[in-house]
């Protein structure tokens, strides 16, 4: 498991307190009431929540459509928490900018969509963002290790992109470990994020393989009558009895 948590500088505490770092919870917004989308941000942000985790979809690069940047820039006024924007877009460098200028913290862009990776992920670091780079399912860990020395952190897909409510890809464990064991053999500090039915059944083993950031959606936090507060305590409850157990 990762020892140091980089894009929210976690570092000092949890070293201090020597023990492993809490993993992240990062709700995925496409999964929350979008006729009362402020009021489950501001109860989401209230619980306790690391991060705000919103999917960008263009009907190509995946066959569905979800948030713009018109919404999270009125969604940005409601919360002070780091913005997770994942771009499931073709040719996601073309489009950078109009999300930097709606207020995302966090752009991951899809190492499957672009020719040009290296660039678009140095760009994102440039403007002063967080960069990440999401790998579908099938595509090995190779495809992304040359741009190891750019990107804060790497959203490893546990289901292929698209909708919410999917079945976890069971070769993803594996795929974790492997690359959790090449960022600390090359010594770099990334993140990791899973984002694709992550809940109590698959929690316990992503974390072991080196998951810190879990991007949760229908299978932990959005479930029917459990008030968001319940599922955020609950969760958070459930990880530090995870990681307690383990040290
Ligand atoms: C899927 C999205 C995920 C999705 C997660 O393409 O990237 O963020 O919303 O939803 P669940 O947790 O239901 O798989
Ligand atoms: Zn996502």
């Amino acid at each position: 498991m990762l020892t140091v948590v980089t894009a929210f500088n976690y570092e000092n505490d949890n070293k201090s307190e020597g023990r492993v770092c809490m993993a992240l919870i990062g709700p995925s917004l496409m999964c929350a009431d979008m006729a009362n989308l402020q009021d489950s941000v501001l109860r989401l942000d209230q619980a306790g929540v690391d991060f705000f985790h919103i999917d960008v979809m263009d009907g190509k690069f995946v066959p569905n459509f979800t948030l713009g940047p018109d919404l999270i820039k009125r969604i940005r006024e409601f919360t002070n928490k780091p913005f997770d924007v994942h771009l499931m877009v073709e040719k996601p460098e073309d489009y950078l900018n109009l999300f930097i200028e709606s207020g995302a913290d966090m752009i991951s862009v899809h190492a499957e969509a672009t020719y040009h990776l290296q660039r678009t992920l140095q760009t994102i670091k440039d403007q002063g963002l967080k960069a990440g780079v999401a790998i579908n399912p099938a595509t090995p860990i190779h495809d992304i290790e040359y741009v190891l020395d750019v990107v804060d952190y790497i959203t490893v897909m546990t289901v292929n992109p698209g909708f919410a409510g999917q079945k976890f890809v069971p070769l993803m464990n594996g795929k974790l470990r492997d690359l959790t064991s090449l960022i600390n053999k090359c010594g770099y500090k990334i993140d990791i994020q899973v984002d694709g039915n992550i809940g109590y059944e698959t929690i316990p083993n992503v974390l072991k393989n080196g998951a810190n950031m879990l991007v949760c959606g229908t299978s932990s936090l959005f479930k029917q009558n459990l008030p968001l507060e319940e599922a955020v305590a609950k969760l958070k409850g459930f990880i530090q009895e995870l990681e307690t157990n383990k040290v």
